[in-house]
């Protein structure tokens, strides 16, 4: 696949994958590009963890299910996030920004607005809108071939030093190089964070997965082969839209028009 077109085609994959395990062929490919990207003073600060035992997967898909819900119950998700959902196109062209929730079940599209709002708690636990994203979260877990960590050495990650930064920006070099190499090799990934958002739920899967104390974990990502015709989730968004070149660059000085177009 040509390199422009992977970075287009890039995508996350919020639906569930084709029921096919991942090669190790195609895993070891993932790991080798990986090794590739950019780090500060080339220090690789990542290891990661290719995981395809399916209990494992299970146990991590169980706590990630538990916590969407405790994230949505409690409020917490929707106040911090908020300002990143919009609910029609029209909003969507407006921002070129954000998340469209543009599917979810019928009973809900009439009370969209309220539900994924600061007072929707109400309404979010009559239709038990945390438990259907719970739900959904899990199984879209579960069912996936392959999750991959990311760790970073905490002798680099210091998060109040220049080289916890710099860690953090290898490691999104890392990040993209498995996006498009996936895309090549006609998989998807998305990321899993609802479990990063609960520090213990973070550490429970640290502890299954046996990441040394000299090691944080930053990052979990679900893989496998894409299939078009997979149903999407209950409720699910789209987020393909892009600010324009004048809106995110300027010429030589801040405020200077990139493209005279
Ligand atoms: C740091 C970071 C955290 C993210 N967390 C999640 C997540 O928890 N769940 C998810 O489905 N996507 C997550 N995403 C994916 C973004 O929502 C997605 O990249 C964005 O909406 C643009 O969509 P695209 O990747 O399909 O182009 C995350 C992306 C980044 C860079």
């Amino acid at each position: 696949m040509d390199l422009f077109e992977a970075i287009v085609n890039r995508k996350t994959t919020n639906g569930f994958f084709a029921d096919k395990k991942v090669s190790q062929e195609h895993i070891e490919t993932l790991v080798k590009l990986s090794s590739h990207c950019p780090s500060h003073f080339n220090s690789q600060p990542w290891r990661f963890i290719a995981v395809t035992d399916e209990a494992i997967i299970g146990n991590i898909a169980k706590i990630a299910g538990d916590s969407m819900v405790q994230l949505m119950e409690d409020g917490r998700f929707w106040r911090q996030y908020r300002k990143y959902f919009r609910f029609s196109e029209e909003e969507m062209q407006k921002t070129k920004d954000g998340i469209h929730i543009d599917h979810l079940p019928a009973v809900l599209k009439p009370f969209v607005r309220t539900i994924f709002s600061e007072t929707g708690g109400k309404i979010m636990a009559k239709f038990k809108v945390p438990r259907m994203l719970g739900n959904d979260e899990e199984k879209l877990v579960a069912r996936s071939p392959l999750l991959f960590v990311i760790s970073l050495t905490k002798d680099e990650y210091k998060p109040e030093e220049l080289s916890g930064f710099y860690s953090v920006i290898s490691m999104g070099a890392v990040i993209q190089t498995l996006w498009l190499a996936t895309t090549a090799l006609g998989m998807g990934m998305q990321f899993i964070s609802t479990p990063g958002e609960i520090p213990e739920n973070w550490k429970k899967i640290s502890g299954l997965l046996k990441i040394p104390e000299n090691y944080e974990m930053c990052a979990i990502f679900r893989m496998g082969y894409n299939d078009p015709d997979m149903k999407r989730p209950s409720i699910d968004w789209r987020s393909s839209e892009r600010k324009s070149i004048n809106e995110l660059a300027y010429k030589n000085t801040w405020g200077e028009q990139l493209k005279n177009s």
